[in-house]
């Protein structure tokens, strides 16, 4: 028995080594399948509830045009949470069982969620900055050593660009708009700048996962690295808009190229992680009202489908 675990793990570490995939049925460690659950869960859990800060704004856009824009964008959140818990059930977990986890407070979603959205400007600090974090984060995850994750990712990517696109345009309008409007996007840029290169996770010194799902190739880069490469990549965005970063520390390193940032409230970041964020309870209570609202869905969809397989097996007969 230990020789066949042994030649099993031997052929997971070549496949890994080999930079190649691990699909649902190949033999994988206890753990490799335990953290990708807890990280796939994560991220659907995140795109889940992270319909409602936006969903917010749904009947309060400012055009038709911008209405149908964020219906369709909270749309494919929701789409990429299903792809999401599809691919966490390929490891053995079904989805009741996950959602269970998040509505007792046993399994995480994102800390960028637990923010409220106060203003218009609101929707396009969002689209620019929470949803460009998630491409940097998640476009290595299309390299992910899982397949159904990878996969899924690939997808999810291409739509989160549209998203971060249409952020920077509503920032961009706001930003060439009256002084009033100038002054609203600097306000959301101003809340949601913090929270934002927070979303990467904690310092790689502390975090738990990091070096282990590297090994792995379950993550690609480290957390501090995805979280420079984001602000590398924002600050110039930012001059362009004309405004300016709540950082009165960060400067470019000219050597490096890299922008300095001042330090980080970890301590903020814990505390929201923990559930003492400003909209923790209101964003978890509204999640658990709307699955108990649609119980009634859930129950005639299955007695529609039960009933269909039975015909189908009556007609086979
Ligand atoms: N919010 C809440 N918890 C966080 C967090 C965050 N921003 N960052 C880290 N944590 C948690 C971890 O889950 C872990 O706790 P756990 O052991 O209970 O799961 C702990 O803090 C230590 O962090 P690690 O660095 O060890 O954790 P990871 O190696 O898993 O790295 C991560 C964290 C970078 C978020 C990684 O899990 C990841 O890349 N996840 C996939 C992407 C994802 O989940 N994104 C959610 C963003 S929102 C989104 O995608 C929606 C889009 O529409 C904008």
């Amino acid at each position: 028995m230990a020789a066949d675990t042994d030649a099993l793990q031997k052929r997971f570490d070549q496949l890994i080594d080999a930079d190649d995939r691990i699909e649902p049925r190949d033999w994988m460690p206890d753990e490799y399948r335990k953290t990708l659950v807890r990280q796939i869960a994560q991220h659907a859990h995140s795109e889940v509830i992270g319909m409602q800060p936006e969903g917010n704004w749904l009947t309060r856009a400012p055009s038709l045009r911008r209405k149908a824009i964020l219906t369709a964008k909270v749309q494919d959140e929701a789409g990429h949470g299903l792809y999401l818990y599809g691919a966490a059930e390929t490891l053995g977990t079904p989805r009741e069982e996950l959602l269970d986890r998040l509505h007792n407070g046993r399994q995480k979603y994102s800390s960028i969620f637990n923010y409220p959205t106060l203003t218009w400007a609101d929707m396009g600090a969002i689209g620019w900055l929470v949803d460009g974090a998630a491409i940097m984060n998640q476009v290595p995850l299309c390299r992910c050593s899982y397949g159904p994750y990878a996969r899924a990712m690939v997808r999810i990517c291409k739509e989160e660009s549209f998203h971060q696109r249409q952020g920077f345009q509503i920032m961009l309008t706001l930003a060439n708009g009256t002084p009033g409007q100038q002054a609203m996007a600097q306000d959301a840029l101003d809340r949601w700048w913090w929270p934002s290169i927070m979303m990467f996770g904690p310092p790689d010194s502390e975090s738990v996962h990091g070096d282990q799902n590297t090994r792995w190739g379950i993550k690609r880069f480290g957390n501090d690295e995805l979280r420079q490469k984001f602000i590398d990549a924002t600050v110039p965005q930012a001059d362009l808009l004309g405004l300016t970063i709540p950082d009165p520390d960060l400067r470019l390193d000219e050597e490096t190229g890299n922008y300095l940032h001042g330090p980080i409230d970890w301590g903020h970041f814990w505390d929201v992680v923990k559930g003492n964020g400003p909209c923790n309870r209101e964003r978890l209570g509204t999640r658990v009202d709307a699955h108990e609202g649609g119980t009634w869905v859930r129950q005639a969809a299955t007695a529609y489908a039960e009933k269909q397989a039975k015909r189908a097996t009556e007609a086979a007969a």
